[in-house]
């Protein structure tokens, strides 16, 4: 797909406030994939199916054969009447390629045996440590290393969204012979190279992972058993052991606006008293 295409398409699908990527962000994508011609690729994060539907066609024209996608959602959160997804048939268009779409599961349920792939795209939930962990848990999927892109990097400076720091922790555990920021939409999006061992992979998961956490919500005690378990079995008791810290200590940590409000009602009366 030349500019053009790409510009016409994008302008045909894409909707303020659908939160997908932006074209030069596709273009970005593109050039890569060109240049590794992954065969097998996951996306982590549907949402409308923009990017998921240009991902099968960059993938297609480079010799690829299977995108999977995934998302934890049903409906789309930009329009709950649609389905997560809908749009990737209608930006795909004819592209030869497979594609396989999970609706209503994080990385967690993914079965297991579906694996074996050479990049990914890392889309989702952007609150720490999310986007490390989405990594952490791609890795044993990802058995040949890879590169896997990640959106998002400046989310929490631009609009003000100081929960979405996942990207930016995640980002920063890599050594720079391992990521790679592109120019695209000011440096918004990045690949990190999974091409790496188990245990140093376990060991910069260790150091981010023990970074608070930023989640709105907290994770359910079955998000936080399976993690342990999927961390334990590929990188070893101690990560799954430093996770299960991570957790006990930041998982239900609020930085809210109610609660300040409450510590300084609690202030004036102590002082007024
Ligand atoms: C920013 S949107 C993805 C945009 C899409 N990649 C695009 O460019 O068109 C993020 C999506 O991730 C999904 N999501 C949130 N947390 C998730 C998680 N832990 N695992 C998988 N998907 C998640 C949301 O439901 C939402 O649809």
């Amino acid at each position: 797909m030349d500019r053009q295409a790409i510009d016409d398409l994008y302008h045909a699908h894409h909707r303020d406030g659908w939160g997908s990527v932006a074209e030069d962000e596709l273009e970005f994508f593109q050039s890569v994939i060109a240049a590794d011609r992954p065969g097998n690729f996951i996306e982590v994060g549907t949402a409308s199916g923009l990017s998921g539907g240009f991902l099968a066609r960059f993938l297609a024209e480079n010799g690829g054969r299977r995108l999977v996608t995934l998302d934890f959602e049903e409906q789309f959160f930009g329009d709950r009447s649609r389905q997560v997804g809908f749009q990737i048939d209608p930006v795909k268009g004819d592209a030869a390629i497979e594609v396989a779409r999970y609706r209503g599961i994080t990385l967690l349920d993914l079965p297991e045996d579906v694996t074996g792939f050479d990049m990914g795209f890392v889309d989702a939930n952007h609150q720490h440590p999310w986007p490390l962990l989405d990594t952490l848990l791609l890795h044993p999927r990802m058995p040949r290393g890879g590169k896997l892109f990640h959106h998002d990097l400046k989310l929490y400076r631009d609009d003000g969204h100081f929960n979405s720091i996942g990207p930016k922790h995640c980002y920063d555990q890599f050594p720079d012979s391992h990521r790679h920021v592109s120019a695209a939409r000011g440096g918004n999006s990045y690949w990190l190279d999974l091409s790496m061992s188990r245990e140093e992979l376990g060991a910069r998961g260790a150091a981010g992972l023990l970074i608070p956490w930023t989640l709105m919500e907290p994770l359910p005690e079955a998000q936080i058993e399976a993690a342990a378990a999927q961390l334990g079995r590929h990188y070893g008791p101690a990560l799954r052991d430093t996770f299960l810290t991570a957790a006990a200590r930041f998982n239900w940590i609020r930085i809210s606006r109610p609660k300040r409000i409450i510590g300084k009602l609690k202030r004036r009366f102590a002082a007024a008293g």
